[in-house]
């Protein structure tokens, strides 16, 4: 897809920039000043080229309907997502459409059924204690890096379902390096670039998964993600290949580590600067019956559940969700040829002030009976995407959060250095631009 015949989009309004480059530097700086900034400028639908790609940058809700419902089957989602993410992650299940898509989702399904979800937190929990037992008198601290090694170790356990150790450290690199690759500016893997280091990593992933998968189906069932992919079957009895268990597990530690990673971030900053809503939260979490929060204690944590949905507004972790288009058709009354890319930004759907009371303003109880803000409209809150593609994880990650903040503030309170800031950045991957300097103290 790459760059079109500008003809194409010639009836676009949009700025496509400098040469080869487009605007991918202002893009990189800050993609939601960027993008806002165009929206301004050009209306609800315009044209930009990033990292070597013309795209149409659509954030209606109307539009996130059409794109994630695609009734006619017109937005492809492996066409969308091959250019960034296709060599390292391919036929993972975002990489697939369509009636192919449909089988693969429907065995995987079996990986996020309840009792599937009751047993990954059990596995979570030892890793978080560990975890928190370290984070233990260190006052003021960096508190990103030690989420994501938290989050890297919680992927090892529930997802791989090897023991931390070594060998997890040698998985987290394989898996680091393949993310990195797919959101770095140079795309062909080169002698010392980061696409190199990233496509070596996905072999060392192919080899690892590859090389337990027949060992995983011999043994019976456990509890861990890989384990119950092996064995999943759907209604009619269809499996995975060995190859598809692989190719599902690399990409499914995508999918779930930066997302989570960037939201509880974000919910631990917001929870550090508002005071009301971290007294709500300690007082929900200190009326649990236990720290290791089970199933429905995790759906009984209310406050924690409109903190984590604020988070996602306001730092959606998937802000674009990119689509290739199969034919021609037409959003918010632009015509859209055949063969361009659309951008699903619900980054920009999240802060429409036509959809949103004060968008920029931390406020969970916009989510709340009676406010209910984000059922203005079906798709005004997306930040698990829509229709066919719907984030297969999005339970698992609603658990995972609330599993970690019932921990830190069964033992901790939160506080950000007076008069501190912190933004956060969009991509490549969702993140506090400086580490989230945090003070913790024993509650
Ligand atoms: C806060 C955390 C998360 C957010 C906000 C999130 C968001 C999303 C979004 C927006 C999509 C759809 C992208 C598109 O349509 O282009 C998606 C897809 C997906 N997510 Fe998540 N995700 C999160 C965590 C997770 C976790 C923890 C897992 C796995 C345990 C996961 C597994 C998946 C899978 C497998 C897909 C592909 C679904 C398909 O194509 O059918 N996600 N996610």
């Amino acid at each position: 897809m790459a760059h079109l015949d500008p003809a194409l989009l010639a009836h676009i309004p949009g700025d496509m920039g400098w040469p080869v480059i487009g605007r991918t530097v202002p893009f990189a700086r800050d993609a939601l000043s960027l993008v806002s900034s165009m929206r301004d400028r050009f209306g609800p639908v315009f044209k930009v080229s990033l990292l070597g790609q013309d795209f149409v940058v659509v954030s209606t809700p109307h539009a996130a309907k059409q794109v994630f419902l695609d009734r006619e089957q017109i937005f492809s989602s492996e066409v969308g997502w091959e250019s960034s993410i296709g060599s390292l992650f391919s036929r993972g299940l975002m990489l697939r459409d369509f009636d192919d898509h449909r089988i693969h989702r429907r065995i995987m399904r079996q990986a996020f059924r309840r009792d599937a979800l009751v047993s990954y937190l059990d596995l979570m929990h030892p890793v978080i204690e560990e975890h928190l037992d370290r984070w233990r008198g260190r006052g003021e601290f960096d508190v990103y890096p030690g989420i994501k090694e938290l989050l890297l170790d919680i992927a090892v356990r529930v997802f791989v379902g090897a023991p931390l150790g070594p060998e997890a450290d040698a998985v987290n690199r394989a898996f680091i390096d393949s993310v990195m690759a797919g959101v770095s500016p140079i795309r062909s893997p080169l002698p010392g670039t980061q696409m190199r280091r990233g496509l070596a990593g996905r072999r060392y992933l192919v080899d690892y998964f590859g090389g337990r998968v027949a060992a995983k189906r011999a043994a019976p069932e456990s509890a861990d993600m890989f384990s119950r992919l092996c064995h999943a079957e759907d209604e009619e009895g269809n499996r995975l290949t060995d190859d598809e268990v692989v190719d599902h597990m690399i990409f499914l530690l995508l999918a779930a580590h930066d997302t989570t990673t960037g939201t509880l971030s974000a919910m631990l900053w917001y929870l550090a600067t508002s005071d009301d809503w971290q007294a709500r939260v300690r007082e929900e979490v200190r009326g649990l019956p236990s720290a290791r929060v089970d199933f429905d204690g995790a759906r009984s944590m209310e406050a924690t559940g409109l903190v984590f949905k604020e988070a996602t507004r306001l730092h959606p972790p998937v802000p674009f969700s990119p689509r290739g288009v199969l034919s021609d058709t037409e959003i918010d009354g632009v015509a859209i040829p055949q063969g361009v890319a659309v951008s699903m930004a619900s980054i920009l759907t999240h802060r429409d002030p036509e959809w949103w009371d004060s968008p920029e303003v931390f406020d969970p109880q916009r989510f709340t009976e009676g406010r209910a803000e984000h059922e203005r409209h079906s798709h005004n809150f997306v930040p698990f995407g829509g229709g066919a593609h719907t984030c297969l994880g999005r339970h698992f990650a609603d658990l995972n959060a609330k599993a970690v903040i019932a921990q830190v503030f069964s033992r901790f309170d939160l506080a950000a250095r007076p008069g501190a800031s912190v933004t956060f950045q969009a991509v490549p991957i969702p993140k506090p631009r400086n580490g989230l300097p945090l003070t913790l103290r024993a509650a």
